[in-house]
């Protein structure tokens, strides 16, 4: 991970990212890696875009999603809160100028020397869904807020979360609860997460009636119920989907939740960070497969420089469907072939699509991937000795 206070150079940009100019002017076809083109002004229009559509939620990005130090300060000064889920990711976010309330311990199961780092730095907001986690806490941070996270699970997910995490909402929940008074620990919300990429649009209306509930039993408790947390799961580049998300959203909270005294927080990673993201791969080696009766080209297979043990991984992850972009020139009249994209590394599994159409491209010609900057370079290896992608930064001016 980076210092985050590292500064790197920033290009800037007049009304529109031009990839095609910026692959020319950073002579990529020169460089034996991947490159990132990071558009920081994509973020900030997704963090004013939130502001506008979702005006009572407070963001607080999940930074897992992306640990991007210029990106979590683009997000710190634009007044994001932060969802950490382990001791360096505080580290990161606190480094970023971040006070402490503006962070949420997301993690329901966390080693106790991370905790001590919590506490240590004022950190007291901390989700917890199961009642070893709650004795941990009595021993070892016991001022900590005890944020519930219960299961509400998406009926269409890209990446479901209920099968690790949550506690149930009806019966677990409230267990908890009452173990919590019983050691007399501070329960001050409630937490859930539809599940990563949700494509259901009734899921955070259910999400929130179930917190409502929560939020009466901890009142019968005497808990100082004032964080409702809606986790995160909204779409990272469908702005239309986002959009009738977030009035399922708000009628949900106006419905269950019209008292301005509670805050209302979710954990968006993907929305802000998705879309920042073009990774620009070159072909560096090719083999063409032809028909062996007729002797004509039938498959082409090329070899990038970024693969399934580099950014890629999102595919095994994070199931995402990859876009692929060419940079020829009018290329309309030109055959199409059924090409196959395989990472650097030697491992056969190290294979990116075998189902795309596409003319048949020369070694040292370039090929974009739009929309990936959620899930990608934080998992990223080096495996057989590969970098991973270089990053370059944008903004509008
Ligand atoms: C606890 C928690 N919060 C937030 C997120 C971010 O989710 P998304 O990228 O779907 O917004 C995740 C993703 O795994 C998570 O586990």
């Amino acid at each position: 991970m980076c210092d985050s206070r590292q500064q790197q150079k920033i290009n800037y940009y007049e009304q529109r990212l031009n990839i095609r100019q910026v692959i020319e002017d950073a002579n990529l076809q020169e460089l034996d890696e991947a490159l990132n083109i990071c558009d920081l002004s994509s973020v900030e229009r997704k963090f004013h875009l939130w502001q506008r559509l979702l005006p009572r939620v407070h963001p607080f990005y999940a930074v897992k999603c992306n640990d991007d130090p210029m990106i979590v300060q683009v997000l710190a000064k634009l007044g994001a809160g932060f969802d950490c889920a382990s001791k360096n990711e505080l580290k990161l976010v606190l480094g970023s100028a971040v006070t402490p309330e503006r962070i949420i311990f997301a993690n329901p199961c966390r080693p106790v020397s991370h905790l001590a780092y919590a506490e240590k730095h004022g950190v007291t907001n901390g989700t917890v869904d199961n009642e070893f986690e709650i004795y941990k806490l009595y021993k070892h941070y016991p001022s900590s807020n005890l944020i519930v996270r219960y299961k509400s699970e998406a009926k269409e997910a890209q990446c479901p979360l209920g099968d690790k995490f949550g506690c149930d909402a009806d019966g677990d929940a409230t267990a908890l609860m009452l173990l919590a008074k019983a050691l007399e620990l501070n329960v001050t919300g409630t937490s859930v997460h539809v599940g990563s990429g949700c494509s259901e649009l009734g899921a955070y209306n259910r999400a929130i009636r179930k917190a409502k509930h929560l939020f009466q039993f901890g009142e019968l408790l005497d808990f100082d119920m004032n964080l409702l947390d809606i986790g995160g799961g909204f779409p990272g580049s469908d702005d239309e989907k986002f959009e009738k998300i977030a009035e399922d959203v708000n009628k949900s909270l106006d419905r269950y939740f019209p008292d301005e005294n509670v805050e209302i927080i979710a954990e968006p990673g993907r929305f802000f960070v998705a879309s920042a993201l073009t990774l620009i791969c070159k072909i560096h080696a090719k083999r063409e497969v032809r028909n062996p009766s007729t002797g004509k080209l039938d498959t082409v297979m090329y070899y990038l420089n970024d693969g399934i043990y580099g950014s890629f991984n999102c595919i095994l992850y994070d199931h995402q469907v990859i876009i692929a972009e060419h940079y020829l020139n009018s290329t309309e009249d030109l055959p199409q072939f059924k090409s196959l994209l395989f990472g650097p590394t030697c491992d056969a599994l190290d294979m990116i699509t075998d189902n795309l159409q596409l003319p048949n491209l020369n070694r040292g010609d370039l090929i974009g991937f739009p929309n990936m900057g959620a899930y990608t370079v934080p998992v990223a290896s080096p495996f057989n000795g590969f970098e991973v992608p270089k990053r370059m930064y944008f903004q509008a001016i």
